[in-house]
């Protein structure tokens, strides 16, 4: 879609930004006494990693701040998602605060301001200090204490400057991928019994909001989590109980706490599961409070649809890798045969960001805030041209029919792009660019893609239609 055309769509506040995190981009990563994350532990396994990178280097952020921060000028974007590197700024998870982390991120903060750019901070993202994932990480409840701790130091850091803070990015994916299927780190294999898991971070994002507003911070606060619209395969009772326990675990769990402020209902046909262990979440007990705090902003990451069939997947995949543990879960992730897929493998499904936004206004009612779409982005194989551009026409037809889906629900003030530059892409390695921006690894070389000419122009054509 012509820039010029979506500009008109967009209504003059909704925020345009993109959004980053520091384990995927900074790098340094033993540099000025930052320590290593539970993702430099499992990047050190071998086998762990697609390509066996790790976030050592990534795409040296810490190193380009000032290139980065001009491109994005250039860009034009409203506001700028980044998250704080837990261990850069408390070595070994807890105090004293380490004064070159703060260096580094005010930085960061004060030069997004001076560009006209809204600083958006995301506390947790993923990144859980090495010593407290060895001592339990989330599976420990005192680690929410913890992340409390590290909330408030970032609120006394950056509090004056900061317009949004997310306290966690996607525990959903955390607790499956991490705790209960393994392909995440910290690469634990647990299945339901990962289970108390979602409790204590749920918990640590309460206590980091209590912890936020103690300061006081400035900003707004969120979570943001990840959604996605479930169908079953087929008409059978089977696929749509299977489909319900899928829409159970990876949504209603966690939004359910955290709006409702009490654990969602168990799913249909759920005898098994009971066996399993889901049992257990029926109690948010004492914690109930904590955890439903009321918030200013929810913000929803939404990639791809989710088409459940019941019965365990032979081949154990799930859309960030294989592995056993998904073999003994009882459903499977069907394809979607009818739509174009990413780099990733994922199908491209814009009507699909709606149906996500509708369920979430259609269940949550007047408990949920305001939404910010948090992420949004797709990955393709990307190539340097011989005349030195970059021809990534896909991205800019997945971005146009996204963000026209999002600007036409009025419960939506913005959509973030993942990404800014190709990154670390977690267990994938450097096999997908995301990027507006392409990294050459060898070099560090920054080169804007099309997709990076498009977002500009349309964010020229914004700007110009409100003179
Ligand atoms: C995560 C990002 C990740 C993206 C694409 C999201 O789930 O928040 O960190 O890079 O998906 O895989």
């Amino acid at each position: 879609m012509d820039a010029v055309d979506l500009a008109a769509q967009l209504r003059p506040d909704f925020v345009l930004g993109v959004a980053t995190s520091a384990a995927q981009i900074e790098g340094a990563a033993a540099e000025d006494g930052r320590t290593p994350s539970t993702w430099d532990a499992f990047a050190a396994v071998p086998g762990n990693i697609r390509d066996a990178t790790s976030p050592t280097v990534a795409v040296d952020a810490y190193h380009h701040t000032a290139d980065d921060l001009a491109l994005m000028k250039d860009l034009g974007v409203n506001a700028s998602r980044f998250s704080l590197s837990w261990t850069r700024l408390l070595p070994d998870g807890r105090g004293p605060v380490n004064p070159k982390g703060v260096t580094y991120y005010d930085r960061v903060i004060d030069g997004l301001l001076e560009a006209g750019i809204r600083p958006v901070v995301t506390l947790f993202h993923w990144d859980t200090p090495a010593p407290i994932e060895e001592r339990g990480g989330w599976l420990r409840r005192d680690t929410a204490d913890r992340f409390a701790e590290f909330a408030a130091a970032a609120g006394e850091a950056f509090g004056d400057r900061v317009a949004d803070w997310i306290t966690l990015n996607e525990p959903a994916t955390v607790i499956l991928d991490g705790y209960a299927l393994g392909v995440h780190a910290p690469g634990r294999a647990k299945l339901f019994g990962a289970i108390g898991a979602i409790r204590n971070m749920l918990r640590g994002h309460g206590l980091a909001v209590d912890a936020l507003r103690a300061v006081p911070v400035k900003g707004r606060i969120g979570i943001t989590n990840v959604h996605t619209p479930v169908t079953p395969a087929t008409d059978s009772k089977d696929d749509a109980d299977a489909a319900d326990l899928f829409d159970f675990i990876h949504n209603r769990l966690f939004a359910d706490s955290v709006l409702f402020g009490k654990a969602a209902e168990l799913p249909r046909g759920s005898k098994g599961i009971e066996r399993l262990g889901l049992k257990f979440l029926s109690r948010l007990g004492r914690d109930a409070a904590v955890i439903s705090r009321p918030l200013d902003f929810y913000g929803l990451n939404y990639y791809f649809p989710s088409r459940v069939a019941a019965g365990a997947d032979p081949s154990g995949s799930t859309p960030d890798g294989e592995t056993e543990a998904m073999k003994d879960v009882p459903f499977t992730l069907a394809k979607f045969p009818e739509y174009p897929t990413t780099g990733f493998d994922w199908p491209i499904a814009p009507h699909a960001l709606g149906d996500t936004i509708d369920m979430m206004v259609n269940r949550y009612g007047d408990k949920l805030p305001r939404i910010l779409i948090t992420e949004g982005g797709a990955s393709f194989p990307d190539v340097v041209g011989a005349d030195g551009t970059v021809d990534d026409s896909d991205r800019i037809d997945y971005l146009a029919q996204h963000l026209a889906v999002a600007a036409a629900r009025p419960e939506v003030d913005g959509y973030f792009i993942w990404t800014f530059l190709d990154n670390w892409e977690w267990a994938a390695g450097f096999t997908q660019r995301f990027g507006l921006v392409h990294v050459d690894l060898d070099t560090q070389a920054r080169t804007p893609k099309k997709s990076f000419g498009w977002v500009r122009d349309l964010q020229r054509a914004r700007r110009a239609a409100r003179r």
